[in-house]
C-alpha cells in the first residue's frame, strides 16, 4: 500500500527537463521570482495541491494547461503559490527598534508643519509590517495627521488576508508585544481580528514591483523587504531605481538584513542605528 502511494507520489512530480525549464521561465516572467536548477522540491510542495486540485494527474499535465488554454485564475494561483509570504509582527527587532526610537520621532517632527506621513510597506505579505508601523505611529498619538500606511504585494490572495486584519493566534505569538495583542486586537473565535482604528491607517492593493512606480508616492519611508532576495541582480537594479522615485529627498527605504543596495545602486546613502541600516536617498 505504501509503496503504491510512493509510486503515484512520484508519478505525479517527475517533471520532464523541458516543463522544468518552462515552469522556471513561466514563473520568472509573471513575478520575477527566480527558480534555480535542481528546486524540484519545491515546485512540488507549492504545485502539486493544485495538481490535485483541478483534478490533474502530474505536473507534467499543469505545465501542459498552462502553455495553453488555462483562465487567468489558474494562472494566478500557479504564480501565488510560488511566492514566499512569510513574515511576522515587528520581524527584525534592530530595525524596529530603531524605527520606533529614532527614524518616526524625527519624521513626525520634521512634518510638523504638513501634518502628513505617507508610508509604503512594499511586499507587503499578510500585513504584520504595515500593521507593526502603525501601532507605532498610534502611540505617538498623532491627532489631526494624515497618517497614510500603503501595504502592496503581489499576490491577491494574501492581500486579502491583510486587508481583512485577521490573524491566527500562532501569528500574534510571533513578534507581537502583549500590550499591543491587548490594545489593538479583539478575539474573533480562535482568531484575533485588528481593531478597526487601526486598520483604517493601512490599505492594501496589488502591485508588482516590477512595475513602473511613477505614479506612486511621494514616500516618507519606504519599506521592501525580504523580497529582493528572489530576484536577480537585473531586476534587482531597476527596482531600487524605481524605488529612489518614489521617496522623497533625505527619506529612507529599509530593506530586508540579508538585503543591501551596494554593488547595485551607488545613489542611496546608508543610515546606521545599532545594527539596522538604512538606505537614504539624496
Ligand atoms: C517573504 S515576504 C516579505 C514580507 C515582509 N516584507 C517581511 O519582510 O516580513 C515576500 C513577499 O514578496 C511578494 N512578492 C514576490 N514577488 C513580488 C513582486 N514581483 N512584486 C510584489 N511583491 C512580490 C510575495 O508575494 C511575498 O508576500
Amino acid at each position: 500500500m505504501q509503496t503504491l502511494l510512493a509510486e503515484k507520489l512520484t508519478e505525479q512530480s517527475s517533471i520532464t527537463t523541458d516543463n522544468y525549464a518552462f515552469l522556471q521561465r513561466y514563473i520568472y516572467q509573471e513575478s520575477g521570482i527566480v527558480i534555480d536548477a535542481g528546486k524540484n522540491y519545491l515546485l512540488e510542495s507549492r504545485l502539486l495541491p493544485i495538481v490535485k486540485q483541478e483534478n490533474l494527474s502530474t505536473l507534467n499535465d499543469l505545465c501542459s494547461l498552462l502553455r495553453a488554454t488555462a483562465p487567468l485564475p489558474l494562472k494566478s494561483r500557479v504564480v501565488e503559490s510560488m511566492t514566499t509570504n512569510e513574515t511576522l509582527f515587528f520581524r527584525d527587532l534592530a530595525l524596529f527598534d530603531a524605527l520606533q526610537k529614532i527614524i518616526l520621532p524625527e519624521l513626525v517632527s520634521s512634518k510638523r508643519d504638513t501634518r502628513r506621513i505617507n508610508i509604503w510597506s512594499a511586499a507587503a505579505s499578510s500585513g504584520q509590517e504595515a500593521y507593526s508601523i502603525a501601532m507605532i505611529l498610534h502611540e505617538m498619538k498623532l491627532e489631526g495627521w494624515r497618517v497614510q500606511i500603503m501595504g502592496t504585494d503581489l499576490n491577491q490572495k494574501i492581500l486579502d488576508r491583510a486587508a481583512a486584519g485577521r490573524y491566527l493566534q500562532i501569528e500574534v505569538n510571533r513578534g507581537l508585544p502583549a500590550k499591543y495583542l491587548v490594545k489593538h486586537f479583539t478575539r474573533a473565535g480562535l482568531d484575533w481580528q485588528i481593531n478597526d482604528n487601526l486598520r483604517s491607517m493601512v490599505s492594501f492593493q496589488r502591485f508588482d514591483l516590477r512595475s513602473s512606480m511613477r505614479s506612486l508616492g511621494p514616500f516618507d519611508l519606504v519599506l521592501c523587504r525580504n523580497v529582493l532576495i528572489y530576484f536577480d541582480v537585473e531586476t534587482k537594479k531597476k527596482i531600487l531605481g524605481e524605488l529612489r522615485t518614489t521617496i522623497t529627498s533625505k527619506g529612507l527605504l529599509a530593506l530586508g538584513a540579508a538585503e543591501t543596495t551596494i554593488n547595485l545602486d551607488p545613489t542611496y546613502g546608508r543610515v546606521v542605528h545599532g545594527s539596522a541600516s538604512f538606505y537614504q536617498v539624496p
